[in-house]
């Protein structure tokens, strides 16, 4: 029995409104923190040097202004799980700055709401819009996932890249997800999974050099059994639960030796050097990869 003056235990839900977390999170992803977030000024003189046209679905736009550890490829072929067509509205939540909203708009011409956390992403993935000629297609919203609420909407799908990792509410928001689809909807996700020796909370202290990229204690990351859990608990039917970390793996080691291996190194080159670098060290002891799809009921 527990001593009289002793507090009482938190439960689950009380334990999960850690509102310092939303606080960490968003000075992760601000414009002038060390995670690369470019804004549109910047990304228009980026492309005007490099000659690219961000109105097209052109992997090396995407490569200038999306850190997404799955890479284009990985993108759309979680896209791909989806069954879209230019009809879709499709909801996205943990949008960040937008860029893989913008390639699915080019992609399929299909309308995206995004939703996220932090007041910084939304109004950059706003301002960055119109560059690539897809403002008519997305529409933003400030929101914390665990409380998502648009209203009577409904969405022929939704999508979440690598960004489940932060929820602190997980049942919650899959379940404001769930809501929110319309009957038989997917639902596809790429996430950052915990590792062998825990999670990138564990990183902070044990390896240097991922300690300079963000803000410490932001990390909720499960493993790919209790995800594939959280989402039957939600109401999904599961339909596959990837590991997708040997890709991934693969993919940022070869990103990481193209950019090693460029003459001339601006800014966004030499942070993307540093990194990717920190970020690979991490892989498998702190930090692994999975890829979810699954039906609404
Ligand atoms: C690594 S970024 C990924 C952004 C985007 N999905 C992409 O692939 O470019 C993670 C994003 O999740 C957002 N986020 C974290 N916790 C959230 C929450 N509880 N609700 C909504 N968004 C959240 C962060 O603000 C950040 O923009």
């Amino acid at each position: 029995m527990s001593s009289p003056t002793a507090p009482p235990a938190l439960t689950d839900v009380e334990k999960n409104q850690d509102s310092g977390i939303v606080d960490r999170v968003i000075q992760s992803y601000r414009p002038d923190g060390p995670f690369m977030v470019l804004r549109a000024k910047e990304l228009a003189a980026i492309y005007r040097a490099y000659q690219l046209d961000p109105r097209t679905p052109d992997p090396a736009v995407f490569a200038v202004e999306s850190l997404a550890h799955v890479l284009q490829d990985g993108i759309t072929a979680m896209f791909d799980r989806l069954n879209l067509t230019s009809e879709s509205v499709v909801l996205s939540v943990g949008e960040g700055n937008g860029a893989p909203s913008r390639l699915l708009a080019k992609l399929v011409g299909c309308r995206i709401v995004g939703v996220d956390i932090s007041p910084l992403q939304i109004a950059n993935a706003r301002e960055v819009a119109p560059l690539h000629g897809v403002d008519h297609l997305v529409e933003y919203h400030q929101q914390n996932a665990s409380a998502l609420d648009l209203g009577d909407r409904r969405f022929d799908a939704a999508y979440f890249n690598e960004t489940m990792c932060h929820w602190a509410d997980k049942p919650s928001a899959l379940r404001r997800t769930r809501e929110h689809l319309k009957p038989k909807a997917l639902l596809a996700f790429n996430d950052w999974t915990s590792g062998h020796r825990g999670t990138l909370n564990e990183a902070y202290h044990a390896v240097p050099s991922f300690r300079e990229l963000y803000q410490p204690d932001i990390w909720r990351q499960i493993s790919i059994e209790e995800t594939t859990r959280l989402l039957e608990g939600a109401g999904f039917t599961v339909l596959a639960a990837e590991d997708l970390t040997d890709y991934t793996d693969r993919a940022l080691k070869q990103r990481l030796k193209e950019l090693e291996l460029l003459p001339q190194r601006n800014e966004p080159t030499r942070r993307g050097v540093e990194y990717y670098r920190a970020m690979i060290a991490t892989h498998g002891d702190y930090l692994r990869y999975g890829r979810f799809i699954a039906q609404a009921p």
